[in-house]
């Protein structure tokens, strides 16, 4: 059984069902996602091992080895066609061709499902999925419910990291012309309590943390590595819910009338579906997705609480299954290169200059030290690492105009991001690539001994696709300085 047959046993059925990690119906075993690698833009479906499985994501991975790879659809699982694919530009422009929205990186979010290895959709602030041209989605003020599962530990401040109903030009409408799950912590429209992330309505012109605009105070701060974030609304009457989605029951945040300001009763809903951006095409926001619906009518909260025990059930959980994993939080490690020219290099920094040094026993102990790193946990997204000075405690790599430097945390979330780094399985076999958390087309790489965040085959002269894979994988060894 998945969710979505439990929907449909209480009268409100998925009219969409998008998940990268599973089937969302037991007899389901057609297309989850489609991923597209780098090396000749081939592209491949990824299916569930079996029927109402988790995906399959060896095949991503020996499609994806030794090239880089993107998602390009997420399917419908429901049979109504309503496919997730590249945002097109709207009130804003995406960062990509055309001004469309990134896709996100496939490999950027490994977890696993019932001891299975999974992806999510790591939505760097950019990235983003849409389809204007919905079959069965509720219009105008008819009732529909949502959920999605997200990675409570990712997410910013930016607008809006949102799944579910939004316009149908890409353009801001008006209020309540849009309703969908927002999930993170910008305060512009409204909070609860804490310092988020919040489960709020993206309404338009406005998240909803309840009744007011601004603060409601039943709102809490909700930050599970693994959060069920729900929003349904019917005339005149909505509510939000939420829960740790590998454990427990779900709770009820809000339940009640629209809000007390004008153009949200009725409300104006379009249609269309979007993922990781706001209604009008906003690109700010990050976050994680890993599995969410729509229904047909406003479902009950005992279906939804049956759903909440299938998402326990079904056992996410962070490692991704046996696959590699970055260096350990809180140790101190040196970071080699592995190209043939370079393995006897290290990153190291002098004062505020990052490059690749060589190292050896016979180098000055400041020299050791200067190649010595201590790994955070990523100041930016608790699932990837940041690397602190050894010997300039308080100072982080950080990328700026796509080049490394080391430079003191200022605390700003600009900060955090550009010295956030996702480690994944090295693309030469060795050690990891490090995936940045805000372009997550762009790596660590050397080049000329000199270090970026680099896009395989970019405008960069850094971004050459000569000896990339090479160049972008990194062995963390015992470190020069303990
Ligand atoms: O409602 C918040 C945001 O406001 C919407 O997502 C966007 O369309 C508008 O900028
Ligand atoms: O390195 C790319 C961007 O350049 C960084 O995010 C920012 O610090 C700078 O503007």
């Amino acid at each position: 059984t998945g969710p979505c047959d439990i929907y449909a046993s209480g009268g409100t059925p998925c009219v969409a069902a998008h998940s990268t990690t599973r089937a969302l119906y037991g007899a389901y075993a057609g297309n989850l996602y489609q991923v597209r690698r780098a090396r000749d833009n081939a592209t491949l479906n990824i299916t569930p091992l079996s029927a109402g499985g988790v995906a399959n994501a060896a095949a991503q991975d020996t499609f994806c080895s030794g090239t880089s790879c993107v998602i390009t659809i997420i399917y419908d699982q429901s049979g109504r066609g309503n496919n997730l694919t590249q945002a097109p530009p709207g009130g804003f422009n995406g960062p990509a061709a055309g001004g469309y929205d990134n896709l996100a990186n496939a490999t950027a979010a490994p977890i696993s499902v019932g001891g299975h290895k999974a992806y999510g959709v790591f939505v760097a602030p950019g990235t983003g999925y849409r389809n204007n041209n919905t079959n069965g989605i509720a219009t105008g003020d008819a009732a529909e419910g949502m959920y999605a599962i997200f990675d409570g530990t990712h997410y910013n401040g930016g607008c809006c990291f949102d799944y579910g109903n939004a316009e149908r030009n890409s353009r801001d409408n008006g209020n309540g012309t849009m309703e969908a799950i927002y999930f993170g912590n910008i305060k512009v429209w409204g909070y609860g309590t804490g310092n988020g992330p919040w489960i709020m309505a993206d309404l338009e012109n406005g998240l909803f943390s309840g009744v007011n605009a601004g603060y409601n105070s039943n709102d809490p701060t909700i930050n599970n590595r693994f959060v069920t974030a729900i929003i349904k609304g019917q005339p005149n009457h909505w509510a939000i819910r939420g829960g740790n989605a590998q454990s427990g029951s779900l709770s009820t945040f809000y339940n009640g009338a629209r809000p007390n300001v004008s153009g949200y009763n009725p409300m104006k809903k379009e249609g269309a579906i979007i993922l990781g951006i706001g209604g009008d095409n906003s690109v700010g926001a990050a976050g994680t997705f890993y599995e969410g619906v729509m229904t047909s009518g406003y479902p009950s909260d005992a279906t939804e609480n049956s759903v909440q025990s299938n998402i326990t059930a079904a056992a996410y959980a962070t490692g991704s299954g046996g696959g590699t994993t970055g260096p350990t939080v809180g140790s101190t490690i040196s970071l080699r290169a592995t190209t043939a020219c370079c393995t006897t290099r290290y990153i190291s920094h002098s004062g505020a200059t990052v490059s690749t040094q060589v190292v050896s026993s016979s180098s000055s102990s400041a020299a050791k030290s200067q190649a010595s790193w201590i790994v955070r946990s990523g100041l930016a997204n608790g699932s990837c690492v940041s690397f602190e000075s050894k010997d300039t405690a308080g100072s982080y790599l950080r990328h700026q105009n796509y080049q490394l430097y080391l430079h003191a945390n200022d605390g700003s979330s600009l900060f955090a991001n550009d010295a956030t780094f996702c480690p994944q399985a090295g693309m030469n076999g060795q050690g990891n690539s490090y995936m940045s958390n805000n372009y997550s087309t762009r790596y660590l790489r050397h080049y000329n001994n000199n270090v970026y965040i680099a896009s395989n085959g970019g405008s960069n002269a850094f971004d050459s696709s000569t000896s990339w894979t090479d160049d972008v994988s990194w062995v963390a060894t015992a470190p020069w300085t303990p």
